[in-house]
């Protein structure tokens, strides 16, 4: 039996995340910073409700504790971030960019990844098929973004790529340092959901199908990648 973890699972790609890999049989620890939004998810979905605020210590902690009593972990996605939109669903752009929206994306996005992959490592060693998957963006890489010919060129943003960015290259280096674990990043591509305000262009199902994918790579798979659901990207 496979257990996984899904940070921000509430809601979004993580929900559907959650969804498709229980109906695959994985038992499945659904993450939520808010206990009330992530009890009711989990129990639409028949998953367990973990609290986890990925920027705080205590709680992350009391997750590990919790999924640890229960067994441990196979599986981490980390899935929870935001983008950073104003109220009325702008981008931040670079003029409007301070040092404090680049520390907020980055609390989530990057810190948060790296507090949860950090305190949930030894249960993942203990796992005979340990697998991380780190929800990144087609938005962090340098090759899109500087391209004009890219479809991701015209993002204006600054905080949420190198946010993104960051989780890529996190993804490299723990890869290389835990051989025996699957640690890839994925992009979902551009999906309808709350971060965006639902302008994405995709479905939630068609968002997470590359998650489910990665979240089910075997000891024989890829890591250290970057992929969607057609394949590898480039960085
Ligand atoms: N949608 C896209 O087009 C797209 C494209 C590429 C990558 N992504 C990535 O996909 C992932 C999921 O995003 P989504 O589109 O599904 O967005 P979403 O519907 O807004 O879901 C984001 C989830 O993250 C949670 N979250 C935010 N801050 C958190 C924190 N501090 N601790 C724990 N959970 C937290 C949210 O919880 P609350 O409900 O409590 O806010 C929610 O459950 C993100 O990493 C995003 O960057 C999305």
């Amino acid at each position: 039996m496979t257990t996984t973890l899904i940070t921000g699972a509430n809601k979004g790609l993580g929900f559907e995340t959650a969804r498709r890999l229980l109906a695959a049989g994985h038992t499945v620890w659904l993450g939520s910073r808010d206990a009330e939004r992530g009890r009711r998810a989990a129990e639409r979905l028949g998953a367990r409700p973990v609290v986890l605020d990925v920027t705080d210590d205590a709680s992350v902690a009391a997750a590990v504790r919790t999924v640890e009593a229960e067994g441990g972990l196979d599986v981490l996605v980390n899935n929870a971030g935001i983008e950073g939109r104003t109220a009325d669903n702008t981008v931040i752009g670079p003029a409007e960019t301070t040092a404090d929206v680049m520390r907020t994306t980055f609390e989530t996005n990057v810190y948060g990844v790296v507090r949860v992959t950090h305190a949930f490592l030894p249960l993942l060693e203990r796992s005979a098929a340990p697998v991380v998957v780190n929800v990144s963006s087609g938005l962090a890489s340098l090759n899109a973004l500087s391209d004009p010919s890219s479809p991701a060129h015209f993002y204006p943003g600054v905080a949420y790529p190198a946010s993104k960015a960051a989780v890529n290259m996190i993804t490299v280096q723990y890869a290389k340092a835990f051989p025996r674990m699957r640690i890839n990043a994925v992009e979902p591509g551009f999906t309808s959901t709350d971060l965006n305000g639902h302008t994405g262009t995709q479905t939630v199902q068609e968002g997470a199908e590359i998650i489910v994918r990665m979240a089910q790579t075997g000891p024989d798979g890829p890591t250290g990648g970057y992929f969607d659901a057609a394949g590898p990207l480039p960085w």
